[in-house]
């Protein structure tokens, strides 16, 4: 784990990026995976885990709950509890929005659960209605008091929900509830992204039968469940991030990536800004061009383009020729970053769920504050881009999602260190 006593990450900029980078297992991916270990009283490996303070939060929550966890490197043993507890306290909750997924690992093995309501990062309301309402349908009845979601068991029962939306979050829970629910489980409108078929997988060697067709996730409870050992996918969006950085001027850099295709609308973009992508075999091969041209994105579930490189992108478009528009249509607040980014000289006008980017060609050096993890991230790739010193503050946020950002960068030629 990291050295927490340094808090910000101080940039000599522009950098030319240049060399190959290696992409840590998905947090995304794990996180689920590591709550779904309750489901079972078998023991659990899992591979390929990053090293990041979010997963060792969720890893505190399974041994608040009475799981023994074991870390060696980046694979990660969930052994069973000698006495499963049902309820996890606001101290690890609040840290991170994901320990909600605790609930639908519990589910069905204890009758009184218990979880604090969940922080994470500050990027919009984020309730947790679908998940109470997914819940309630499986027969549970749900209360909501004093900071703390209480889940009744009465009869776990296979039904058929609808989410509005497709959570990630609602979708991954559910699918773990569902996993001890007699009879089948219908989740339309769920969430497919990468991560949660990741989770699904997982939850199909622990002998699981689940089936997808389109945006239906089917789910046939059991009662036995098998020993597992399971390695992640590497993180999409990291790799995403790093792709992205590899398109600021005079940059070209190799990343390490298995699975380009889910990558694919968001390198479509990036050639269409004017970059050369290539990818073989091992490697994501990218080549900044001479001059960025503007780009339009609007978020949208998966395949669409991740609201989670949103951020990182707006640092490109500000360096682009003309104007690019970004319409956020999955979180109501998350241009936190753009103010920041206005601090060093680019021109952006936020209106409502839409930012419009002027490309100036060029950003400077200057102290900014990360409010969330990715923008956090847009900040760090700016900073590389920009001219002079540039001081990102309050980098826990950063290092919730990714590990050695300093030595990585540092690895690729710039001149990056953390204080
Ligand atoms: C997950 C990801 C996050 C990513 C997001 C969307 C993890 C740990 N985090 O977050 O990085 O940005 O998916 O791809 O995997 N919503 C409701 N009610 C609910 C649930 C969600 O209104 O019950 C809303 C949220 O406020 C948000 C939108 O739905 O506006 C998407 O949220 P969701 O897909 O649930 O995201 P998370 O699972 O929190």
């Amino acid at each position: 784990m990291r050295d927490t006593s340094k808090n910000k990450i101080i940039i000599n900029g522009p950098a030319k990026l240049n060399g190959r980078v290696n992409i840590a297992g998905s947090k995304n991916a794990v996180l689920p995976i590591l709550a779904a270990t309750l489901i079972s009283d078998k023991r659990s490996i899992i591979e390929n885990v990053p090293v990041l303070s979010d997963i060792s939060n969720m890893i505190s929550v399974l041994k608040e709950l009475g799981k023994e966890v074991f870390r060696d490197g980046d694979t990660v043993v969930v052994k069973p509890a000698k006495e499963l507890k049902s309820s996890a306290s606001y101290e690890l909750i609040k840290k991170m929005r994901a320990s909600v997924l605790v609930m639908g690992g519990l589910t069905g093995r204890k009758k009184n659960i218990k979880v604090a309501l969940p922080g994470g990062c500050a990027i919009g309301v984020r309730p947790i209605d679908m998940h109470i309402k997914g819940f309630k349908k499986l027969g549970m009845e749900v209360g909501v008091s004093e900071g703390f979601v209480e889940l009744k068991e009465k009869k776990l029962k296979g039904t058929r929900i609808y989410l509005d939306s497709p959570s990630v979050g609602a979708t991954e829970n559910l699918i773990m509830a569902a996993c001890r629910a007699s009879g089948e489980t219908r989740i339309e409108n769920a969430s497919v992204e990468p991560e949660v078929l990741e989770l699904v997988n997982f939850l199909k060697a622990m002998g699981i039968s689940i089936k997808i067709e389109g945006c239906i996730i089917k789910v046939k409870g059991r009662k036995k469940f098998k020993k597992v050992k399971y390695k992640v996918m590497d993180d999409r969006i990291q790799a995403g991030t790093y792709l992205i950085a590899g398109c600021l001027p005079g940059s070209e850099i190799k990343i390490k990536f298995s699975h380009p295709g889910v990558l694919k609308t968001v390198i479509d973009k990036l050639q269409s800004s004017g970059a050369s992508i290539k990818v073989d075999r091992k490697y994501i091969n990218v080549k900044a061009p001479e001059k960025l041209r503007s780009m339009d994105i609007t978020t949208a579930p998966y395949p669409g383009f991740p609201t989670d490189l949103q951020a990182p992108f707006t640092v490109l478009m500000a360096l682009a020729d003309g104007v690019s528009l970004i319409n956020e249509d999955i979180f109501e607040n998350r241009f936190m970053h753009c103010p920041e980014l206005l601090r060093m000289g680019a021109k952006i006008e936020v209106k409502g769920e839409s930012a419009i980017i002027t490309g100036t060609g060029k950003l400077s050096g200057a102290p900014v504050s990360a409010s969330d993890l990715r923008g956090g991230a847009a900040l760090v790739l700016a900073g590389l881009a920009a001219k002079g010193r540039t001081e990102v503050y309050e980098i826990s946020h950063i290092l919730r999602g990714y590990d050695n950002i300093d030595m990585k960068f540092r690895d690729l030629g710039a001149d990056i260190w953390m204080e």
